[in-house]
């Protein structure tokens, strides 16, 4: 790594406006891309992203399901996904090139995962170190990604109020400001789902973890029916989301976090 152009302040490659990008071929503003990160097919993840596609389908936009196992991401970064600072037209691998025509695609980008040790799964962070790479989310000083959304849908096994407020603040810093925001979405959000577990987990202030007995009958049904109508509700909120001004104004244009 000879030289570091990530804070250049005007753009002298290439850089095309998302608008104008020949890779963004549907319907304009009507593609969503929804990512899936859980090894299991019958997961309420899994199946709590699939509810997601089908909002979005009713809501007219038509949708990419990417299910990372299932279509075998390789998280691991490799020497051809490496950022060449000298070269933001660095043509990376072909996997990584597939998927960051996909991203360039979408107006909507959702990404549906559990929450791991307070933070996304390998195999989505995997996903946004490789592809998310520099030329395309950062590195310009206008941004390929500039007028995209991000809704973040993160279960968890979390109930009470302290431990999400503590989830949520993490996830913000991380996902909207440190991902999304840097790469010039214009809005960005966490979705957080609480009590995804039968087992309801509850903290207290010195940390401790109590463990409840799983839900059963119509107390289990109720968690779940809850459960459902949160995650509808934050999808049909997201998809009517207007980005705010001073939000994306803040981060755009190679702003750093
Ligand atoms: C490795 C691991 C780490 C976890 N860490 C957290 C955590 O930090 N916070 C939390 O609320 N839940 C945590 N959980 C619980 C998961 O979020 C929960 O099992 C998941 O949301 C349930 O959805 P699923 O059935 O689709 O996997 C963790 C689970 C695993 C397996």
């Amino acid at each position: 790594m000879t030289s570091d152009t990530r804070d250049a302040p005007e753009d002298i490659g290439v850089g095309r406006a998302a608008e104008n990008d020949p890779d963004r071929n549907g319907e304009a503003g009507r593609n969503a891309l929804v990512v899936v990160a859980h090894h299991r097919t019958d997961s309420l993840t899994t199946y709590t992203a699939r509810r997601a596609a089908e909002q979005l389908q009713e809501a007219g936009y038509h949708v990419d399901e990417l299910n990372l196992y299932s279509e075998g991401f390789d998280p691991r970064m490799t020497v051809e996904d490496e950022p060449d600072w000298d070269n933001r037209e660095k043509t990376y691998s072909v996997e990584v090139e597939s998927h960051m025509k996909r991203l360039l695609k979408a107006d909507l980008v959702v990404a549906v995962f559990p929450i791991w040790w307070v933070h996304i799964p390998a195999i989505l962070k995997g996903w946004i170190d490789r592809v998310w790479n520099y030329g395309l989310a950062y590195g310009r000083s206008q941004p390929r990604l500039a007028g995209k959304r991000m809704l973040w849908l993160a279960l968890s096994s979390a109930t009470d109020d302290f431990a999400l407020d503590f989830i949520r603040s993490a996830l913000d810093v991380s996902l909207n400001q440190g991902v999304a925001y840097y790469s010039g979405f214009d809005f960005s959000t966490v979705g957080l789902l609480p009590d995804s577990e039968e087992h309801r987990h509850r903290f207290t202030k010195d940390g401790t973890m109590y463990i409840d007995a799983a839900s059963i009958g119509a107390e289990r049904d109720e968690q779940y029916r809850q459960f459902h109508q949160r995650a509808k509700t934050t999808v049909d909120e997201f998809i009517t989301a207007t980005a705010p001004e001073a939000v994306s104004a803040q981060f755009r244009a190679g702003g750093r976090p």
